[in-house]
């Protein structure tokens, strides 16, 4: 076994067999190396296809009948499986999937679950819950939690912020490839205040909660930092030894938003910026982390600059496997 920090808060685990649902997803995948690598007995709820150092369990949400044998001997579910939706889908957030997997999947979960004697959940829940996002997406979210809030078995929701640490997903992965393109503009201090997590501190978060059963209720997980756009990009752009430069004024931004959105309306396609983007990039998405941090002995092992040259050798060595 590694000494790995995730590795020791897993081994801690080790007499409660636990299932992940949304396995094969980016924190899932993280989650179950993360656990197959210590004593924990560990089982993966997966529509389709194996994931090395995990038990498979076939199994659908949206069909109680396949969960049954999944969550069978199971002492703990950290229950991430979502939506995902397909790259490029311009709005990702308002699948009527995110109802069904997210709700009716809850639903199934738990009622089998209490059948079947499981003592303990949590949930991978998203900070979109806070910011008054009436979305499909942040709906669903908010009903789950209510349905988890509500059962009898012992559960602990956790708010996530964006995560990176992935080299091709997430907004912080999409900015990188912008700036490695050569096409990240030098943006200006919007007065946004922003919160992000890392992959391995997320996961670390799931652990913690799986692991401290008197840490009920609804929790908000993030790296303790105060992110903005303009640091992001200055970020990432040091990490690449490129110049940050000087910050385009907002009003450069707004200019080419409603060019976007002209654009957009003619050519029927979408363009990079338009109204919508820009006020994503501008409306604060701050959430506090401390009284998480302070509950449940969480100490986020990364800040996005101590991450980025590590995601940066990633998708070099990604690079260099495809040519
Ligand atoms: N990543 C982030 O930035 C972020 C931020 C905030 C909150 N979260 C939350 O954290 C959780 C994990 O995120 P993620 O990024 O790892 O998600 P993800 O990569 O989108 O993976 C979603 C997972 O859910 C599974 N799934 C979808 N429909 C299912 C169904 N009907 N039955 C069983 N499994 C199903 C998928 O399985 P298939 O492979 O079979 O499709 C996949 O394993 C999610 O709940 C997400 O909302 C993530």
């Amino acid at each position: 076994m590694t000494n790995h920090p995730l590795a020791e808060l897993a081994a801690k685990l080790e007499s409660r067999p636990v299932l992940v649902t949304g396995a094969s997803g980016g924190i899932g995948r993280r989650l179950v190396q993360v656990l197959s690598e210590s004593p924990v007995p560990v089982r993966a709820l997966l529509r389709q296809d194996r994931l090395s150092g995990a038990e498979t369990a076939r199994g659908d949400l949206t069909r109680p009948e396949t969960l049954a044998g999944a969550c069978s001997g199971i002492h703990t579910i950290f229950h991430l499986a979502s939506y995902s939706p397909a790259k490029g889908d311009p709005r990702p957030e308002e699948h009527p999937l995110h109802q069904q997997v997210t709700v009716e999947g809850t639903r199934n979960l738990l009622r089998v679950a209490r059948s079947t004697g499981v003592e303990r959940i949590v949930f991978a829940s998203s900070t979109r819950v806070l910011d008054g996002s009436t979305t499909l997406y942040a709906q669903s979210k908010r009903s789950a939690e209510k349905l988890l809030s509500e059962s009898p078995i012992s559960t602990a929701v956790l708010r996530l912020p964006p995560v990176y640490g992935f080299t091709r997903r997430g907004f912080v992965a999409e900015m990188l490839e912008k700036a490695l393109a050569g096409r990240l503009p030098p943006f200006p201090d919007f007065g946004d205040r922003r919160s992000l997590v890392h992959l391995d501190d997320a996961v670390q978060s799931l652990l913690l909660a799986a692991l401290a059963p008197g840490l009920n209720g609804s929790w908000t997980v993030t790296d303790l930092q105060d992110y903005s756009i303009h640091r992001i990009s200055e970020a990432i752009l040091t990490a690449l030894g490129k110049e940050p430069g000087r910050p385009w004024p907002p009003v450069v931004f707004h200019i080419a938003a409603l060019a976007g959105e002209v654009l957009q309306r003619l050519l029927h396609r979408p363009m990079p910026l338009d109204l919508e983007r820009l006020d994503k990039l501008r409306r604060p998405a701050w959430f506090d982390g401390a009284p998480f941090a302070e509950a449940a002995g969480y100490r986020p092992l990364y800040t996005l600059e101590k991450a980025l040259p590590r995601m940066l050798a990633m998708l070099a060595q990604e690079s260099d496997e495809a040519s």
